[in-house]
């Protein structure tokens, strides 16, 4: 595993977009694992800014997002489907049809299916994860089992209230999500993890410092053979140097 601490989230989100950047330039038709949440928002930011100079193209592109709220219409203010295309489908080069969110309409067997369709496109090249303060990823959150495949997940109060703040109220949050599975994001060739502010300092302590446990999702990660994580000195301020 590869550490990076970076000063700020620019320094962060210039690095994260240019590894991005240079897997797509190495294999153009390169499989995206992408993320939501405020974390990505910046990367993704960085990454229309270099499809517009013409550094990269994504014309071949193909994209699996980790996730997606239950019973939220794509087009709904706060699925993950409209979050992707705000932030970064409309501003590059990918053609939509290349784009996959899980159907926030997903039964058990769609969501299985989901998987079959990743292994079908020739598996992941990169992952882009977050984290959450409780150490979930996708939306894997702490359990008694590491999750296999993409699966609905009931979320956790403490994901639902740190959530509530993109939502009018915390009754309107979701209480349930699609989420790949800890096998799913394992089997990705390359994992980046970013992770930045204060709030997400004592889930990198635990997921870095702690033990392996799906008490602590991320904490599977140290079983990856390629998965570089970059922090801020925020979210890097926990850790045993
Ligand atoms: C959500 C997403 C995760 C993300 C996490 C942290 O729960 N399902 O993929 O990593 O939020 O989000 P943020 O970057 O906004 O802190």
């Amino acid at each position: 595993m590869n550490i990076y601490i970076h000063p700020n989230e620019e320094s962060l989100a210039s690095a994260a977009a240019a590894m991005i950047a240079g897997i797509v330039m190495e294999k153009p038709d390169a499989v995206l694992g992408l993320a939501t949440g405020s974390t990505p928002a910046p990367v993704y930011r960085e990454l229309a800014r270099m499809a517009h100079r013409g550094i990269v193209s994504f014309a071949q592109v193909r994209t699996y997002n980790l996730d997606e709220y239950v019973g939220l219409n794509p087009d709904h203010p706060q699925s993950y489907r409209r979050y992707m295309n705000e932030q970064l489908f409309d501003h590059i080069d990918i053609d939509p049809a290349n784009t996959h969110v899980p159907s926030g309409f997903a039964d058990a067997g769609m969501a299985a299916a989901y998987d079959e369709e990743i292994q079908a496109a020739g598996g992941i090249d990169l992952q882009l994860l977050g984290i959450g303060r409780n150490g979930h990823i996708g939306f894997n959150e702490p359990a008694g089992d590491f999750s296999r495949l993409t699966h609905i997940v009931d979320l956790t109060d403490s994901t639902r209230q740190a959530n509530a703040r993109f939502f009018d109220r915390l009754e309107d949050v979701p209480r349930q999500a699609v989420s790949m599975g800890i096998g799913t994001i394992m089997q990705a060739r390359r994992i980046l993890l970013i992770a930045t502010g204060e709030d997400k300092a004592s889930a990198v302590r635990d997921m870095l410092n702690g033990a392996i446990t799906p008490r602590m999702p991320a904490s599977v990660l140290s079983l990856h053979r390629h998965v570089t994580v970059m922090l801020d000195n925020d979210a890097a301020r926990l850790l045993n140097h």
